[in-house]
């Protein structure tokens, strides 16, 4: 069974980790812990108890707002007019060679018990994420998110109703 933890540079190779985009790698083994110490971002990276150095996939979490205007009708209507508290999940990226075998669905998954778990202490309307084309979109709306008014690359999950 697959285990996400945060990040530890001390037990996590991040310098092999390689999803075919190179932006993504560079972050995980250049800027993740600056960040995390900075308060910038968290990342959590999912690993096998059997090989517990090899990052499997990652994810990271931040504090965030959006902007009610552009959430859909529905959600703007319950909402009050001014920013609105969310989670923003800023990078989300699985191994190349592990793609396609539900990784990136586990990695959701744990992104959003995180966010359910911090929103009982700190107030948050939704999960954010910033794909960064048309497919990354597409794999997010599989998943129920919604994207933003006149910013169809912001999409929004609501964590409650
Ligand atoms: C995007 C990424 C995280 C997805 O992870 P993955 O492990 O390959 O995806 P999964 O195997 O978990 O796919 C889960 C589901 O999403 C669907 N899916 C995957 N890519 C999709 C796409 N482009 N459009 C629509 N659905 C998609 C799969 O069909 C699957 O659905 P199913 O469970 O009904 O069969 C991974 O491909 C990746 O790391 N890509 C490179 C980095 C990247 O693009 N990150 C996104 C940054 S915004």
């Amino acid at each position: 069974m697959l285990e996400e933890h945060r990040l530890d540079p001390a037990v996590h190779d991040c310098a092999t980790f390689d999803c075919g985009v190179s932006a993504l790698n560079d972050y995980l083994s250049r800027f993740a812990t600056q960040h995390r110490r900075r308060g910038v971002s968290q990342t959590y990276v999912l690993v096998d108890p059997a090989a517990p150095s090899l990052v499997l996939g990652y994810h990271t979490l931040s504090a965030a707002q959006i902007d009610a205007a552009e959430l859909t009708d529905t959600d703007r209507k319950r909402l009050p007019r001014y920013p609105i508290p969310c989670f923003r999940m800023g990078r989300l990226a699985c191994r190349a060679d592990r793609q396609g075998q539900g990784l990136g669905q586990v990695l959701i998954g744990c992104a959003v018990e995180r966010c359910l778990k911090a929103r009982e202490e700190v107030a948050s309307f939704a999960l954010v994420v910033d794909a960064k084309d048309g497919g990354a979109k597409a794999f997010y709306e599989h998943y129920g998110f919604t994207p933003c008014i006149d910013r169809p690359l912001t999409l929004y999950l609501p964590l409650g109703r």
